[in-house]
């Protein structure tokens, strides 16, 4: 197995999750893709994690994201610890959890570090485009829990900067102002930026953010 990185095509599969069986680039569709493994079922952190992730589904539906979790243990398992975050974090979780007991798409997506932990995965994010291309990678360890407004925030500026000449830079957030490309000499920005470009070095220059 190698390693996926940025760029790479997210491997497909076929796997039984809390919903049934399905396909991950069928259920995915023209939609963006967000795959995040937890180390285990009724667990605390995967329990406040997935809890959140239900809670956030709304900001992710609007940003045309798809949501898919995965945990080791079985599909049975899954839907009783089900019961548990629904209750504990007040939510309803709402979409699959896949139940991947036998390591398949684990193993496909590196989601195992057997130095941290030789059996549960690690806490894997991968965000895929609708062209079925890794965009970002992020892995914590069991003991971290991960943050899911940074999760919107980075789709927002991968969406951003899939569509326009621009990056986001340190801390960004929807809506702030926008580090023009590089590769964009300052006239020719002026011209595609009409908002206005400020050039603070011939490297470093701001716009507002063009979708705003
Ligand atoms: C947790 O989700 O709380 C957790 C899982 C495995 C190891 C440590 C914490």
């Amino acid at each position: 197995m190698a390693t996926l990185r940025l760029g790479d095509t997210a491997p497909d599969f076929t796997a039984v999750t809390s919903e049934g069986t399905l396909n991950f680039y069928e259920y995915l569709g023209d939609s963006w893709g967000i795959l995040f493994s937890h180390p285990a079922d009724f667990t605390p952190v995967c329990t406040t994690e997935l809890g959140t992730a239900a809670k956030f589904k709304d900001e992710f539906e609007k940003r045309n994201v798809k949501m898919i979790a995965l945990s080791v243990d079985g599909a049975a398992s899954h839907l009783e610890w089900i019961k548990d975050i629904n209750e504990t974090q007040h939510t309803e979780v709402n979409f699959p959890i896949i139940a991947d007991v036998e390591r398949k798409v684990s193993d496909l997506y590196d989601m195992i570090h057997p130095n941290a932990d030789s059996t549960l995965t690690v806490r894997s994010v991968f965000i895929i485009d609708p062209d079925k291309k890794i965009k970002l990678t992020l892995t914590y360890p069991a003991s971290t829990g991960r943050n899911f407004y940074e999760l919107l925030r980075v789709i927002d500026s991968l969406q951003l900067t899939a569509n326009h000449k621009v990056a986001t830079p340190a801390n960004w957030k929807n809506g702030e102002k926008v580090v023009v490309s590089p590769s964009i000499p300052t006239e020719e920005a002026k011209g595609i930026f009409t908002k206005g470009v400020e050039e603070i070095k011939p490297y470093l220059r701001l716009t507002p953010d063009p979708t705003s």
